[in-house]
């Protein structure tokens, strides 16, 4: 078994394989994923609505975090950790430093942080010190009350633009993946082709990297409103194990996303 490293996202991205990537919040669910190929797992802040019950990611704190960090960190062996930062995290460059410290000491392998060009400097100080960073553009759901709901980002060519200027600028700034939510097809392919680094998307079209679900939404528990770029992989499968493992074809084959996925 060969760990998936940063090394392995780039050497997909230059052989133009996608790889796959879910949500994970639990030892079990994460050592299901793992066997079943999934490339990245993230401890996301979506844990805070799929886990407990809140209606955005806002109310999740670090220690929250924290702790299923340390849960899927025991459940998976070959998959890379990817671990959110939560809402105001990024109140200064301390709190930052310190807070991405206590997830890495948990046990994650790549910090995601939401954020705009302003997080250039924040990234650039985590980078400098060791820590892998995961940019998160388009739809970013801390800041959900701004955006006035989930909305798709970027249908306006300014918008757009502004989002493949940023990707660029976090890039330099030192971030090694970029993840982006909620965005026209032609956003995502247009960031994909701007970057070196690794691109994954979620709503964001099949033209980029690696595809990412919150695994609730692959077993058909999405409750109430079910966004457009999600599928039911439990559909046709015996257990969780094949529903993730026939997510992980789907997306290495590139049949996931397809064409009613995209905005
Ligand atoms: O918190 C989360 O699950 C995420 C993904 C939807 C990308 O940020
Ligand atoms: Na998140």
């Amino acid at each position: 078994m060969k760990r998936v490293t940063l090394n392995t996202l780039r050497d997909c991205k230059a052989r133009g394989e996608a790889f796959s990537c879910l949500t994970a919040y639990d030892a079990t669910l994460a050592r299901c994923a793992d066997s079943a190929g999934i490339d990245v797992l993230l401890v996301g802040d979506s844990l805070g609505m799929v886990l407990q019950g809140h209606a955005s990611t806002l109310p999740v704190t670090l220690e929250d975090i924290r702790y299923h960090t340390k849960c899927v960190a025991r459940g998976k062996q070959r998959s890379l950790l990817m671990v959110d930062l939560p809402f105001m995290s990024n109140a200064d460059t301390g709190q930052l430093l310190r807070d991405a410290g206590e997830l890495m000491r948990a046990g994650a392998e790549l910090i995601k942080i939401e954020g705009e060009a302003w997080m250039a400097d924040g990234i650039r100080e985590l980078s400098r010190r060791g820590v892998p960073v995961c940019a998160h553009l388009g739809l970013t759901p801390q800041s959900v009350h701004q955006l006035g709901g989930f909305k798709v980002q970027g249908k306006a060519a300014d918008d757009a633009e502004r989002i493949v200027q940023d990707a660029r600028l976090l890039v330099e700034a030192g971030a090694s993946v970029i993840l982006l939510e909620c965005v026209p097809r032609v956003v995502g392919r247009a960031v994909r082709e701007a970057v070196d680094a690794p691109v994954i998307g979620i709503g964001a079209g099949p033209d980029v990297d690696g595809q990412i679900l919150v695994m609730h939404d692959t077993l058909g528990l999405s409750s109430g409103y079910v966004p457009r770029f999600v599928q039911n992989f439990l559909k046709g499968q015996e257990s969780i194990e094949a529903a993730f493992g026939a997510y992980d074809e789907a997306v290495k084959s590139r049949r996931f996303p397809a064409e009613e996925h995209c905005f």
